[in-house]
C-alpha cells in the first residue's frame, strides 16, 4: 500500500495535491511519500520483531539524504556498497554500527573509510578481497568485521540483468568452496569472522528461490561450526519485488515468516537488505505532456522525462504504471508511446498505454522510488530533476533542480594556445 491515491478527482501524494507540487517545482520532478517509506521499513521491522534482526535497506535504491534520514529516525541499518554511500549514510544521521558494507570492488580507501567509521561488518566476495581487507585493517590497528557473501547456484527467476545467485553471475564465493575460503579467513590476524551473506537478485516474486538459498546457507553454517568457526548472523541480502504491473509478490511478513520457520530455533541473527520493496512504491515521477504527435503508425506523447530520468525501461524493457494526474472526465482513451526528448528510439517511458490526453497534461509514473533518481544522468546535457519528500501536508524540497551551471562547474575548455598554434 502507498499514499498516491485519487481525491476529488485528482491524483495526491499523501495530502497534497500532485498538480500543486509542479505547480510549484516544476515537472518532471521525483515525488516520495515519507508515510509510505516509513510504512515499507516498519512491516519489515515487526515482522522480524520476535527474534534478533537488523534490516538494513539498500542504500543503492534511492539514496537522497532525506529518504536516509526518514529511515535512519526509525533506527534502520543500511547496506552501503560504496564510501560515497557510507557518507549519505553519516550525514543523514544513520548509524556506522548499523552498516553493512557490500560490493564486489571496495577500493583500499573505500575499505579504510568503512573501518574508521566503525560499520558493522564487510560482506566479502572473494579471497583476494579477504586478503586486502586483512592488510587495510592490519595498518590501521584493527580487526575488521567480516561476512563471507556466498553464491549459492539459484536462479532467482528475474531479469538477468539483475540475477546475482548464479554461478555464472560475478558476485560472492562459489558456496562449495566457501567452507575452505572461511578456513583461510579465521587465519588471517586481522579478521573477526562475524556473518554468512548472500544476495541471490532482486525483483523476486516468490519466496521459493530465497528458501532454496537458505537451505543452502544454512547447510553451510552446520558444516562451518564442524570446523569451529562460529556464525553469528545471517543476511539473506535484499530482492523481494514489488508490484509494478500485476506481479503478486509476496508481502514482507509472508516473506519473513518463511524465512523464520526455516531457520526455527536457530540463535542467529537474522539481516535483510531489502531496497526496492521499502522505496519503489514511495514515490512517482511526474512529468508533463509537451506534445502530441500521431503520425499514421502511432501515437506519441512527448513528454518533458526521458530516459536520462528514469532508465528502467530503456535498460530493462521494465513496465511502470503511468497514470494521469488530473484524469479528463470526458475524451476518449487511445494508445499512446510516452517518449521522452532525448535523442535515441529507445528514450520511452511506456509504450501502448491506453490513455485520454491532452498537451499541456501532468503524469505520474509510478513506483519510482527506487532505482529512479539514482540511475539518471545528464545525456543530453539535460539537467536532472529535483526531488521532494511530502510529509503529510507539507512539502520538501530535498534536491534541487540541477542547473546548467551545476553541469558545467566541473568541466573546463583547453588552456588558450600560445604563439597562435
Ligand atoms: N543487497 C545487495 C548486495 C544488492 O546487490 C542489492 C541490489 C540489494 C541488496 C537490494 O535489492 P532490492 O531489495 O532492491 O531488490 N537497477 C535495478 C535493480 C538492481 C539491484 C541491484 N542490487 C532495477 O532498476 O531493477
Amino acid at each position: 500500500m502507498d499514499h498516491f491515491t485519487y481525491r476529488n478527482g485528482e491524483l495526491h501524494a499523501e495530502d497534497v495535491p500532485v498538480a500543486e507540487i509542479a505547480r510549484r517545482f516544476g515537472t518532471p520532478a521525483y515525488v516520495y511519500s515519507r508515510a509510505t517509506l516509513e510504512r515499507h521499513y516498519r512491516a519489515y521491522d515487526e515482522a522480524l520483531s520476535g527474534r534478533p534482526h537488523l534490516v538494513c535497506y539498500a542504500v543503492k535504491a534511492n539514496s537522497n539524504l532525506a529518504v536516509l534520514n526518514v529511515l535512519a529516525r526509525l533506527g534502520a541499518g543500511f547496506d552501503i556498497v560504496s564510501a560515497g554511500e557510507l557518507e549519505r549514510v553519516l550525514r543523514a544521521g544513520g548509524d556506522a554500527g548499523k552498516v553493512v558494507f557490500s560490493g564486489v570492488g571496495k577500493q583500499e580507501w573505500e575499505m579504510k573509510r568503512g573501518l574508521e567509521a566503525g560499520v558493522r561488518c564487510f560482506n566479502v566476495e572473494s579471497d583476494t578481497e579477504l586478503d586486502r581487507l586483512n592488510r587495510v585493517a592490519g595498518e590501521l590497528g584493527v580487526k575488521a568485521p567480516v561476512s563471507l557473501r556466498v553464491n549459492p547456484d539459484v536462479d532467482a527467476g528475474t531479469h538477468p540483468y539483475i540475477s546475482t545467485g548464479l554461478k555464472e553471475n560475478k558476485f560472492g564465493i562459489d558456496i562449495a568452496q566457501a567452507p575452505a575460503v572461511y578456513a583461510r579467513a579465521a587465519e588471517l590476524p586481522h579478521l573477526e569472522i562475524l556473518g554468512v551473506d548472500c544476495h541471490i537478485g532482486s525483483q523476486l516474486t516468490s519466496v521459493a528461490p530465497f528458501l532454496d538459498a537458505l537451505d543452502r546457507v544454512l547447510a553451510l553454517i552446520d558444516t562451518l561450526a564442524g570446523q569451529g568457526i562460529r556464525i553469528r548472523h545471517l543476511d539473506m541480502g535484499g530482492g523481494l519485488g514489488v508490484t509494478y504491473q500485476d506481479e503478486r509478490p509476496p508481502e514482507p511478513s509472508e516473506y519473513v515468516q518463511a524465512l523464520a520457520e526455516r531457520m526455527g530455533d536457530r540463535s542467529l541473527e537474522l539481516i535483510l537488505e531489502p531496497g526496492r520493496s521499502i522505496a519503489a512504491n514511495a514515490g512517482i515521477l511526474v512529468t508533463r505532456v509537451e506534445f502530441l504527435k500521431c503520425t499514421g503508425h502511432r501515437n506519441f506523447a512527448i513528454i518533458d522525462a526521458a530516459m536520462n530520468d528514469l532508465i528502467r525501461p530503456a535498460l530493462y524493457g521494465a513496465w511502470q504504471a503511468i497514470v494521469p494526474v488530473r484524469p479528463h472526465q470526458d475524451g476518449e482513451d487511445r494508445a499512446w508511446d510516452l517518449v521522452g526528448p532525448v535523442c535515441e528510439t529507445g528514450d520511452f517511458l511506456g509504450k501502448d498505454r491506453s490513455l485520454c490526453l491532452a498537451p499541456g497534461d501532468l503524469l505520474a509514473v509510478r513506483s519510482a522510488g527506487a532505482y529512479g533518481f539514482v540511475m539518471s544522468s545528464n545525456y543530453n546535457s539535460r539537467n536532472r530533476p529535483p526531488e521532494l519528500m511530502v510529509d503529510g501536508d507539507q512539502v520538501h524540497l530535498v534536491r534541487r533542480r540541477e542547473t546548467l551551471e551545476d553541469q558545467l562547474a566541473l568541466e573546463s575548455c583547453l588552456p588558450e594556445a600560445e604563439g597562435g598554434g
